[in-house]
C-alpha cells in the first residue's frame, strides 16, 4: 500500500496552522481556508458565475477542509488531490443541469424532502424486470397503479456477465451495460420518470471495481500508480495476518479476503467475490476518482444514491476492516461534497451490521444526520422475520429503543425482502432480553426457513453457510418464505389464505414504521422461488437468485382476475400504499411510540401528528388474539371511537377490562382524533 510505505511529507506553514487547530475550526470561518478557496472560485470563475454553489461552498469549506485532512494529511499527494477535490466540485456544479439545479432548490424548500409519507419505492432489475431500459417507461404505469413512485434499478452500469455479482462487480461506472441499453435510454427513462413526479435511486459501488475495470487491468499490466489504487501485497504475510481478523463475507463461494493475481505473483485484496477488488481510499486519487463518478451520477437525476457496502471502505491491520471510523469519515466527506455541488440528492449508506454499528451512519456528535440520509433497517426487517416465525414479538420490541435513536431528518429504508439474504444481524442481548438464549433461538429462526424445521411452511435455503462458525443467512422469495410456494403446491386453499395474510401482515408492518417503503419487484404479486438459476453457472453458486425473479407479465396480467393470488396481493399492497399516502402521521417525523407488551403476539407502535394518532397493530401469532382496549388510552389519550382504515370501519373503544381480538396475521390500523 502506497500510503503506509511512504515517508512522512514536509509541512507547510499553512499546514502546520492546520495541524495545530484542528478540531477548532470545524464549521466556523477560517481565515486561511476560506482566503485559499476564493481564490480558488476566483481563478476558476465560469462566465455566469458560481451561483448558489459559492455560498455553500464557503459554509462547508472548513468542514470538508477538515475531514479530508484527518484522512490524507500525511499523503504526499495530500495537497495535490486536495485541489483536484475542489475542482472535481466545481466541474459537478457546472455540469449540473439547469433542470436539476431548479430541483436542488425546489427540494431545499421541502426541508427533508425524502422524509414524506407520500414516496413508496420498488427495487428491481432492469433485465428481470421487463428486458431493458427502452421497455421500462412501458411499464410505469403500472409501478404508479400500484403506488410506487420511486424506483431502485438494480446495478446497470457495465459488469462482465459471467462474474458480476448481480451488477456489483462494475467494469464500468460510466457506461451502460449494453445487456439493459445505453447511457441515452436511461437517460430517457430519468426523463420520463421526473414527467411522472417519480424519483429514481442508483448505486454506487464504493468498495470495489471488477477486475476488469480499466484500473484494475492497468494494475494487472504493471502500472504502480494503478496498483495503488488496491491493496496488493508480495506474499501472504500480510494477507495472512489480515485474515484473522476479518470475517468471510461469503465463506462457501468465495473462502478468503484476498486473491491471487498471476499476472503480478501477487495477492490483491478481494473481501467479496474473488472478481471484485477492494478499492485503496488510503489513496487520496480513489477518493477523487470515486467522487467524480457519484457526481457522474449525481448530474443523471438521481435523487438518492445507494453507497453500496460502505461498512467496507477503510481496511486496517487487526481489526475486523468493517465500520471503521475512518471509514465513516470518509462518508462525512463525500456528503458534504454532494451538499456543496449537488445537494438535491440524497446518500443511502448501505450498511448491513450490527444495529449498533449502523446507527452511526446518521453521523454521530457534530456529524449527527451529516452523513447518510438513510440507511436500510436490516435490523427490524430480520426481527420481522423472526416474530414471523416465533409468534412473539418480544424480541422486536428489545431492539426499538435503540432503533429510535435515529436523528431527527434522516430516514430508513424499510423493508421485508431485496435482492440479498436476510441476515439475523440483530444482538444477543435482544434476544436475551425476550427469554431466549441466543444460540438455540438462531438456530430455530435458520431451520424454519430454510426446511429443517418440521412443519414449518416456509421454503427458503440457508446462504453462505460459515463451517467454522455455523453462521449463515437465509435466501427465499417473500411469498415462499411465508409459506405460498407450499400452499400452492399442495393445493391447500386455507394455506394459501393464510400465506397471503402473512405477506400483507409484513408488508404492512414495514411500511407503516416511519422510512421509506421499499417493495422488491415480484413480492407485489406474490412471485415465489425460482430454482432456474441453478441451470446458469455464472449463478449457481450463490442462491441469492432464487429471489431475484424474472417477471412473466402474463402472471402479473392476472392482478385483474379477482380473487387470483396475484390480484389479493397485488391489491392488498396497493391499499397499503394508499392509505399510507393519505397519512401525514406516517411521514418519519420522529413520530414513532411502541406500545407495551400487553400481549407477547402482538406488535404495536402510534404515529402521531398534530391531533392524529395512527395505533399500527400487527398480531404475528396463528391464534385470534385478545388486546386490551386500553392500548388507545395508554399515552394519556381518550379517544370513544377509532377510524380502522383497512376494514373502513369505525369502532368504539371499549373499557380497559375489555378485548379486541385480532385475528390470526391480521394487522390494524386504527386512526383516532385526540
Ligand atoms: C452489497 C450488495 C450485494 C453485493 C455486495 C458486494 O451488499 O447488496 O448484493 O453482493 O454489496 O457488492
Amino acid at each position: 500500500m502506497y500510503y503506509s510505505k511512504s515517508p512522512k511529507p514536509r509541512r507547510s506553514a499553512v499546514e502546520q496552522y492546520y495541524e495545530a487547530t484542528r478540531g477548532f475550526n470545524t464549521i466556523v470561518y477560517n481565515y486561511l481556508i476560506h482566503s485559499k478557496i476564493e481564490k480558488f472560485l476566483l481563478d476558476n470563475q465560469p462566465t455566469q458565475g458560481w451561483g448558489a454553489f459559492y455560498p455553500r461552498l464557503i459554509a462547508n469549506a472548513a468542514i470538508i477542509h477538515d475531514l479530508y485532512f484527518e484522512l490524507y494529511g500525511a499523503h504526499p499527494q495530500g495537497q495535490a488531490e486536495f485541489d483536484n477535490l475542489l475542482l472535481t466540485m466545481a466541474r459537478a456544479f457546472q455540469n449540473r443541469g439547469a433542470d436539476l439545479q431548479a430541483r436542488d432548490l425546489e427540494k431545499a424548500q421541502q426541508d427533508h424532502w425524502f422524509l414524506s409519507n407520500e414516496i413508496a419505492g420498488m427495487s428491481l432489475y432492469v433485465d428481470r424486470f421487463c428486458g431493458n431500459l427502452k421497455k421500462l417507461p412501458e411499464k410505469l404505469a403500472y409501478l404508479k397503479r400500484l403506488g410506487v413512485n420511486f424506483l431502485h434499478l438494480m446495478p446497470i452500469f457495465e459488469s462482465p456477465e459471467d462474474e458480476s455479482d448481480g451488477g456489483y462487480a462494475v467494469s464500468d461506472f460510466r457506461k451502460v451495460d449494453k445487456r439493459f441499453g445505453t447511457l441515452a435510454d436511461l437517460q430517457k427513462v430519468r426523463q420520463k420518470m421526473a414527467d411522472e413526479n417519480m424519483y429514481l435511486m442508483l448505486d454506487i459501488v464504493l468498495n470495489h471495481t471488477s477486475h476488469h475495470h480499466e484500473w484494475a487491468k492497468r494494475a494487472k499490466a504493471g502500472e504502480i500508480a494503478y496498483q495503488d489504487y488496491f491493496h496488493f501485497y508480495d506474499d501472504r504475510t500480510l494477507p495472512d495476518l489480515f485474515e484473522q481478523t476479518m470475517p468471510d463475507i461469503f465463506p462457501e463461494a468465495s473462502p478468503g479476503s484476498f486473491s491471487y493475481v498471476l499476472e503480478l505473483k501477487k495477492y490483491v485484496m478481494t473481501v467479496f467475490h474473488h472478481y471484485q477488488w477492494d478499492l485503496n481510499y488510503a489513496n487520496p486519487r480513489v477518493l477523487v476518482d470515486m467522487l467524480d463518478n457519484i457526481f457522474f451520477y449525481a448530474n443523471l437525476g438521481v435523487d438518492i444514491l445507494r453507497i453500496d457496502a460502505p461498512a467496507f471502505i477503510w481496511k486496517q491491520l487487526g481489526t475486523t476492516c468493517q465500520n471503521l471510523p475512518q471509514a465513516h469519515t470518509l462518508l462525512r466527506l463525500i456528503k458534504q461534497c454532494v451538499a456543496v455541488a449537488t445537494p438535491g440528492m440524497a446518500l443511502l449508506g448501505e450498511a448491513i451490521v450490527a444495529p449498533q454499528e449502523i446507527m452511526k451512519y446518521f453521523g454521530t456528535e457534530h456529524f449527527t444526520a451529516r452523513e447518510c440520509d438513510f440507511a436500510y433497517n436490516a435490523t427490524q426487517m430480520a426481527l420481522q422475520w423472526d416474530a414471523l416465525a416465533t409468534g412473539d414479538t418480544r424480541v422486536m420490541l428489545a431492539a426499538q429503543p435503540l432503533l429510535q435513536q435515529k436523528p431527527m431528518g434522516t430516514s430508513w429504508i424499510t423493508y421485508t425482502r431485496c435482492h440479498d439474504d436476510i441476515g439475523l444481524g440483530y444482538d444477543d442481548w435482544m434476544i436475551a432480553q425476550a427469554g431466549f438464549e441466543a444460540y438455540e433461538h438462531r438456530k430455530f429462526i435458520k431451520d424454519y426457513y430454510s426446511g429443517s424445521y418440521e412443519g414449518s411452511p416456509a421454503v427458503g435455503a440457508l446462504f453462505s453457510v460459515n463451517p467454522k462458525t455455523q453462521d449463515a443467512r437465509i435466501s427465499g422469495s417473500l411469498a415462499s418464505l411465508c409459506g405460498l410456494e407450499k400452499a400452492a403446491q399442495e393445493s391447500d386453499n386455507q394455506a394459501i389464505s393464510l400465506s397471503i395474510q402473512k405477506i400483507l401482515l409484513m408488508q404492512a408492518q414495514s411500511f407503516f414504521l416511519g422510512g421509506v417503503p421499499m417493495l422488491f419487484y415480484g413480492d407485489e404479486v406474490g412471485y415465489t422461488n425460482d430454482y432456474s438459476y441453478l441451470n446458469d453457472e455464472a449463478k449457481n453458486y450463490d442462491n441469492r437468485w432464487m429471489h431475484r425473479p424474472i417477471i412473466d407479465w402474463k402472471k402479473n396480467k392476472r392482478i385483474d382476475i379477482a380473487q387470483s393470488i396475484e390480484n389479493q396481493v397485488f391489491s392488498g399492497t396497493q391499499k397499503l400504499l394508499t392509505i399510507r399516502k393519505k397519512l401525514p402521521e406516517v411521514a418519519d417525523l420522529k413520530n414513532l411510540t411502541w406500545l407495551s407488551p400487553h400481549n407477547k403476539h402482538i406488535a404495536a407502535y402510534v404515529r402521531n401528528l398534530g391531533n392524529k394518532k395512527l395505533f399500527c397493530l400487527f398480531n404475528f401469532s396463528n391464534r385470534l388474539t385478545p388486546l386490551t382496549w386500553y392500548i388507545f388510552r395508554e399515552l394519556g389519550d381518550n379517544p370513544t371511537k377509532v377510524y380502522e382504515h383497512w376494514r373502513e370501519k369505525t369502532y368504539s373503544v371499549g373499557k380497559d377490562y375489555e378485548h379486541l381480538l385480532l385475528e390470526p396475521y391480521h394487522f390494524y390500523l386504527f386512526e383516532a382524533e385526540v
